[in-house]
């Protein structure tokens, strides 16, 4: 029997409420399968616990992650703490700690989920967004001075290295290359930002020229914007970086139905790390404690988890049994036009999973 090892950060606002629904899918599909066994461990991290201890997560937190075979995330964000502190303090330390430079957004109009875009379907709008993950625009590189001086300055250092942007390339072209379509689109803004962008531009077209099976173009993120809205079925794979692609993805998620379906995995592919599978929601004050949050991208989230696992059978079980339940239409959380608590998408995910 395979056995993994998963810590669980449930953290803050909805995250509290949709990752133990996520656990709960999981144990169905555990039991369905019979192939494989996930232990979990949960923890307290979070601002709640900030609050308590002065800081997101103990000092040896990553000490302590890094004995499991993967990180299953909520969200991080509460409004009695600042945002970048909340950020720095506990989601951006695993993701540069355990080096996960490759975040893969995967977008799909699922069936019977209807797209802000009209008269769109599953058959157009099928795009993974590959976003760089650990430098470019939040490598955390800057400072400030003269603080509270009228000449006071905040400088926020965007860091491109070719060592990171080839291997975030390699990885966009691999995947892009085991997909039906192969076609891979570089989304930079090489035209204002004339250093590190140009250096995308250069080794995008260096890395390509080792994969000739893959069909490539190249935007600017600001046309990239109007041709997922009104050409979405002429992209693929998407390869941007950290805030680029934090921007598209959101995009993306919101006409695939809803930013609640969004999935991520934070991947360190060489595995010398686990890697990390959070919605990409956040943690949505507006409707936390209310149970009506959307559980679809953690469950998708957890359908990425077991793919990097390594259960491919079980990962397409538990897809199949999400769509089963988008196309009967009748348990739709509130933001996909439904009225089903939480709780009742995932009693009926689980349900398919039983059946
Ligand atoms: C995301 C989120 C985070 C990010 C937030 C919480 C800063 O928006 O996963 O896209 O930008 O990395
Ligand atoms: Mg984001």
């Amino acid at each position: 029997m395979r056995t993994y090892r998963i810590a669980a950060i449930p953290a803050d606002g909805i995250g509290l409420e949709i990752i133990p629904e996520g656990i709960r899918v999981l144990e169905a599909l555990e039991k369905r399968t019979g192939s494989f066994r996930m232990t979990f461990e949960t923890f307290p991290w979070g601002s709640e616990y900030y609050h308590a201890h002065g800081r997101m997560m103990p000092e040896d937190g990553l000490e302590t992650l890094k004995a499991f075979d993967a990180i299953f995330f909520g969200s991080v964000g509460h409004p009695s703490v600042p945002d970048h502190i909340s950020l720095w303090g506990l989601r951006l330390p695993i993701c540069q700690g355990f080096d996960q430079y490759a975040n893969v957004r995967p977008a799909r109009i699922l069936p019977g989920i209807r797209s802000p875009l009209r008269d769109r379907g599953p058959e157009d709008l099928d795009w993974v967004v590959v976003r760089e993950n650990t430098e470019g625009e939040y490598a955390g590189v800057g400072g400030r001075a003269h603080t509270g001086h009228p000449e006071e300055v905040g400088m926020e250092v965007s860091v491109f290295t070719r060592a990171g942007v080839s291997r975030i390339m390699r990885f966009a072209f691999d995947l892009a290359r085991k997909r039906k379509r192969r076609q891979l689109t570089l989304v930079t803004k090489s035209n204002a930002q004339r250093h590190g962008m140009v250096l995308w531009d250069e080794i995008f077209q260096e890395t390509a020229a080792g994969f000739p099976d893959v069909a490539t173009d190249r935007m600017l993120v600001d046309a990239a914007t109007t041709r997922m809205v009104l050409r979405p079925e002429t992209l693929d794979v998407v390869v941007a970086t950290n805030l680029h692609a934090d921007i598209l993805s959101d995009l993306a998620a919101a006409l695939s139905g809803s930013l609640g379906m969004g999935a991520t995995a934070n991947l360190n592919p060489e595995r010398k790390y686990p890697s990390m599978f959070e919605p990409i929601h956040g943690s949505a004050f507006d409707i936390m404690g209310k149970g009506i949050a959307n559980p679809i991208g953690t469950f998708w989230s957890a359908v990425l988890m077991l793919e990097h696992l390594g259960e491919a059978e079980s990962a397409s079980l538990l897809m199949s049994a999400i769509e089963s339940v988008t196309a009967r239409g009748d348990r739709l959380p509130r933001d996909l036009g439904g009225t089903a608590t939480t709780r009742e998408v995932t009693d009926a995910v689980c349900r398919v999973l039983s059946s």
